[in-house]
């Protein structure tokens, strides 16, 4: 009988044992700390699992990462190098994306910041009405996540652009790729949101420079992770007025620490690295059928090309 290790850092085991008893019970996984016999044990499922874990189970073959990002595992030396790491693709989060992302874009489409300044000096003026087709939105990460809300917003009628390493074709996403293609991007772009993994070639890509091409008076939304954005150039963009204001879903280190200076800047929404979260019957699907795939010789989707580092 197969067994599967399950390690969650942040969250008790229990909903998503129930989830795989009653989705794939033949595959009988077990907290990672309930297993008899742990040499056994050739696939685990795991987020942000300790050097303890690898220590227990010395013949890993498989990992199932329980997100979509894969940056903590592929930094965390415990991991051995010669284990097959498989990631969650959507796993319900691209729906949550749509739905944080548009939030924050109509809030600034509408001009709610606007009106909200307005307010609190009981001024009382209609800002002029603007077509969806002028406010441009770039998206920095077209897969799994960015794609789907790539074709979402066109709902709404935004002039909508993505940026990837590969071209892509999408129904009336217009589609930047590569380095060379990065700066034609940005300028075109009202509204900048990160989906992007995080990568040696994309930690910091929310700089200055970059940011500073965008367009006066630009938002950017950050649902990567936190190394992408420098938010020192963040804050003096905002401070200088070249940028609106910014959302900001994910951190260098969370907590924020409570001490920083980001939860008082009058131009910054934040949340708690909430903007989508893994989803149980969608997940456990997903990595059931992959494990199914992978004991029965098949090659599934969502295996992480360590080279790449996405
Ligand atoms: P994915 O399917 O792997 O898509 C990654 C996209 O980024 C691809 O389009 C890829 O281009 C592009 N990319 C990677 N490196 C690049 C580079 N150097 N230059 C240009 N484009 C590059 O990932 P996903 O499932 O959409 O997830 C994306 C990220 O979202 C995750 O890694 C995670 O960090 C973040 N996330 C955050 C939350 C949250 O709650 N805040 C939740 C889920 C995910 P190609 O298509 O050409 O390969
Ligand atoms: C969450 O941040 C994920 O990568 O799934």
């Amino acid at each position: 009988m197969t067994t599967c290790a399950l390690y969650t850092s942040y969250e008790s085991t229990e909903p998503w044992l129930l989830e795989f008893s009653r989705q794939f019970p033949h595959l009988n996984v077990q907290d990672w700390q309930h297993i008899a016999n742990p040499e056994h044990v050739k696939y685990g499922i795991v987020w942000k699992p300790t050097q303890a874990f690898f220590e227990r189970f010395p013949n890993l073959t498989t990992l199932f990462n329980l997100g979509a990002g894969v940056d903590a595992l592929l930094s965390n030396p415990a991991v051995p190098k010669h284990v097959e790491i498989y990631r969650i693709e959507d796993g319900g989060m691209a729906a949550q994306m749509n739905q944080y992302f548009s939030y924050f874009l109509l809030h600034y489409y509408r001009d709610m910041d606007r009106y909200q300044q307005q307010k609190q000096q009981k001024q009382w003026q209609v800002l002029p009405f603007k077509p969806a087709s002028t406010f441009s939105v770039g998206i920095l990460g077209l897969g799994q996540l960015g794609a789907q809300l790539a074709q979402h917003l066109q709902s709404y009628g935004f002039d909508v652009a993505g940026w990837s390493r590969n071209k892509k074709q999408l129904q009336g996403v217009s589609s930047y790729a590569g380095a060379e293609e990065l700066e034609g991007f940005l300028k075109r772009t009202d509204a900048l949101c990160c989906l992007l993994p995080l990568t040696p070639d994309t930690q910091g890509i929310l700089n200055r420079h970059n940011m500073s091409q965008l367009p006066r008076g630009s938002v950017v939304i950050n649902a990567g992770r936190g190394q992408h954005l420098v938010v020192e150039d963040l804050l003096e963009l905002l401070d200088e007025n070249h940028l609106r204001g910014a959302v900001i879903d994910v951190f260098e280190q969370e907590p924020l620490p409570k001490e920083h200076q980001l939860w008082q800047h009058p131009k910054v929404m934040m949340t708690p690295h909430s903007s989508a979260q893994s989803e149980y019957p969608p997940c456990v699907k997903k990595i059931g059928n992959t494990l199914q795939a992978i004991i029965d010789n098949k090659n599934p989707s969502g295996l992480v090309d360590r080279c790449r580092g996405y």
